[in-house]
């Protein structure tokens, strides 16, 4: 028995993968490596002294879903793969509609075909849309404000009619907040292609003399230091909520959002004063104005992932800062050699 793992050779995947394997999951990826490398499945391998069964196949591809249900006893899906830039999917909605939508759909035929009726599906506080208020709780009305978040939420809603329309399936929304760090070992994180546009990754690769000074969207935000305030999360508490909630949904039936956040609000100077307190090295930085549509205050209710899964983030953001820094220095160019 082995759980399929869409876009399993990506940032999250690749560290999911690890805590799957470590749990005793047998694991299968499907991954176009669109946006990774199948070198981080090779370092899965190395960490876990496992092994991943991998297709380099392209999640829209019915035939290719088939013949991979076909060759292994896939018990439930964890559905990674699709694309993922915010900015991106404002000049290319029709790629991201057309990859994120499509791939869904594709994945839950098949897995109907199969009978495989089990899926934890990666999506996003970027359904709460322009909610204001904080802690941000699962029931809050859910919206989005640009492609890449319309597509998280119309699969939301994808998966609830289909649920709906067959209460044998068993989906768990997550509801990401904002993942960063990497492996302890140094040997898999995120390596984002061109400049990065989130935090994290930029501060690190200003650390490493890849990039010159940060720039810091904003020092006028209602926040207790002006800048912008969000729930940082350790990639490997990520990839542990993941364990929990597939064997949750293995055990289940029904259709469950769940956000996967600390409860912990950071802001943008805290958190570069915490990377250069844990690593030793400076990240000079520029004030510029704010960034559109970026909120205040954003960070969960991590309340009902507790309830539900028995899950808490366990990891603060000295470990994320010193993780992600292991990372980056032993791989200035990711996992280009
Ligand atoms: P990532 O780009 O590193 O991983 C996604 C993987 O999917 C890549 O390896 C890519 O090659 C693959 N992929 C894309 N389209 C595919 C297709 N049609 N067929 C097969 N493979 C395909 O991104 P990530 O940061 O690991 O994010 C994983 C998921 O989590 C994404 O769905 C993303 O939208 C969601 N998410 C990420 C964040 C974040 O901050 N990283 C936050 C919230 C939600
Ligand atoms: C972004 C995405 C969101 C996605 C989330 C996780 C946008 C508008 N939103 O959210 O859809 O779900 O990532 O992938 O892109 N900042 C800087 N300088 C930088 C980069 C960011 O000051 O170079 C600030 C931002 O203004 C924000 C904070 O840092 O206050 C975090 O930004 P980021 O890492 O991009 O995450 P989100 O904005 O939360």
């Amino acid at each position: 028995m082995a759980i399929l793992v869409t876009g399993g050779a990506g940032y999250i995947g690749s560290h999911t993968c690890v805590e799957m394997l470590n749990a005793g999951y047998e694991v299968v990826v499907i991954d176009n490596l669109d946006n990774s490398s199948s070198e981080s499945l090779k370092r899965v391998e190395k960490i876990t002294g496992k092994t991943v069964k991998f297709y380099k196949e392209d999640v829209r591809d019915k035939d290719a879903l088939r013949k991979i249900f076909k060759e292994n006893k896939i018990e439930a899906v964890i559905h990674f793969a699709g694309l993922k830039a915010v900015g991106e999917s404002v000049r290319e909605p029709i790629m991201y509609y057309n990859n994120n939508i499509q791939n869904t759909i594709a994945l839950v035929e098949v897995m109907t075909e199969f009978n495989v009726k089990k899926i934890v599906f990666s999506s996003s506080a970027t359904v709460y849309g322009e909610a204001k208020v904080v802690p941000l709780t699962e029931d809050m009305p859910t919206s989005a404000i640009n492609p890449y978040g319309k597509t998280k939420w119309f699969i939301e809603h994808i998966l609830s009619d289909l649920y709906n329309s067959d209460n044998e399936w068993s989906v768990a929304l997550l509801r990401y907040f904002n993942p960063i760090g990497a492996h302890k070992s140094g040997l898999i994180g995120e390596d984002p292609k061109g400049i990065p546009n989130n935090l994290m990754p930029y501060i690190s690769q200003v650390a490493v003399g890849k990039l010159q000074k940060l720039h810091v969207f904003g020092d006028d935000y209602n926040t207790p230091d002006g800048t912008g305030v969000r729930d940082y999360i350790h990639v490997i508490d990520l990839a542990k909520g993941h364990v929990k909630a597939v064997d949750y949904v293995l055990k289940t039936t029904g259709l469950e959002a769940i956000n996967l956040g600390t409860g912990n609000g950071v802001s943008v100077f805290e958190l570069r004063d915490a990377f250069v307190k844990a690593t030793g090295v400076e990240v000079p930085f520029v004030v510029d104005p704010r960034r559109p549509g970026d909120a205040d205050e954003v960070y969960a209710d991590a309340s009902k992932a507790k309830k539900l899964l028995g899950w808490t983030a366990e990891l603060d953001v000295k470990q994320m800062c010193e993780d992600t820094w292991r990372w980056q220095s032993g791989n200035p160019n990711g996992y280009e050699q």
